[in-house]
């Protein structure tokens, strides 16, 4: 495939490209990391600009994507929702529709990225819908900065590392660990990092309590892609069982799929049956093979992980921070048809 296929393409789901198109998108971050590290000017985005939409908070995704923009020679263009006449309800009324927003944000930019989940919607599935009428009204690129079921920039960014760390995913064993956190937090980066590890052959082993079942159309996903990889998916409701092996692991917390329905207090509640779920220094030492740790961010401390393991030489996290920057440049640059 030539690099210039992926201009004008969506990215909302990882499904939406294929893994040669992500292969591509890791081969082009080599390149761009390398010209960084460098210091080699790699404006292949100039005078282009990013529309970045956050409806909820963010930390890493806001400031990769604006400093990738500004490396790439662009801009980055942030944009509190709150501050536009926007409404997602799309009634007489109620607001400008979605469709007049992105039909106007199409002819000011190149490129749009969304970040919708958490509280700013009102059921699962609210925020991907959202996305999808902004690609499909759009005249620009639509990129997911993480929404309620996906988030395929962590989730390259997450293969890439293993990548690097490791040399080539397929064989390892990655656990992704449900754990506890009294923030009630949304699945996407577990169900993108579960699609990505599939999709490049990892044995890949999801535990958790049993309520915490993950959406079964994204668990029919992965073993499908398992299946044409060479990988393959487990599910296990015993924590210490699940890490037996593991070369990297991946603890944080999701709310049930009832989240909606019966509210923050109630996945609280139930929470709180399972507090010895956290990935632990004892765990790490007693039972993986090593267990580095991987995990997006932002962590939380001393529950979902041990300090000690946030912190030892098997912690990934700061470098896989680092990566979103790298990895999102190559996105940015194959989906707003950069020149190379
Ligand atoms: N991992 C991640 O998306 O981080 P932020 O929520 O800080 O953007």
């Amino acid at each position: 495939m030539s690099l210039y296929d992926l201009a004008g393409r969506d990215l909302i789901a990882e499904t939406d490209w294929t893994k040669e198109e992500y292969d591509s998108a890791i081969r082009l971050t080599d390149h761009l990391k390398g010209l960084y590290y460098s210091g080699e000017p790699h404006p292949y985005l100039a005078y282009k600009t990013f529309a970045m939409m956050f409806f909820a908070g963010s930390t890493r995704t806001r400031m990769s994507f604006e400093t990738a923009m500004t490396q790439l020679g662009g801009h980055a263009q942030f944009i509190s929702p709150k501050t536009l006449r926007l409404s997602l309800e799309d009634t007489p009324g109620a607001g400008e529709t979605v469709k007049d927003t992105v039909k106007a944000m199409s002819r000011f930019c190149d490129g749009i990225g969304i970040r919708l989940l958490d509280d700013a919607i009102d059921y699962y599935g609210h925020g991907d819908l959202v996305m999808r009428k902004f690609a499909e009204f759009g005249d620009v690129p639509v990129i997911n900065m993480a929404s309620d079921i996906n988030h395929p920039c962590q989730s390259l960014t997450d293969i890439y590392t293993i990548r690097e760390k490791l040399g080539e995913p397929k064989g390892s064993k990655i656990v992704i660990s449900w754990a506890y956190s009294p923030w009630v937090r949304g699945p996407c980066s577990i169900h993108g990092t579960a699609l990505i590890s599939a999709m490049y052959g990892m044995d890949l082993v999801l535990a958790h309590p049993p309520e915490y079942d993950l959406d079964p159309a994204v668990m029919d996903t992965c073993r499908r892609l398992a299946d044409r990889s060479g990988g393959s998916v487990e599910v296990a409701n015993d924590m210490d069982q699940a890490l037996e092996g593991a070369q990297v692991v991946f603890p944080r917390n999701w709310c049930t799929s009832r989240r909606y329905e019966h509210g923050k207090e109630k996945e609280l509640e139930l929470a709180e049956k399972y507090t010895d779920w956290r990935y632990t220094k004892k765990r790490q030492q007693e039972l993986c093979s090593p267990g580095h740790l991987l995990q997006c961010m932002p962590v939380d401390r001393g529950h979902e992980a041990d300090i000690e393991v946030c912190d030892n030489e098997l912690s990934w996290m700061y470098d896989q921070a680092e990566n979103r920057l790298h990895t999102q440049k190559a996105i940015l640059v194959l989906a707003m048809g950069g020149r190379l």
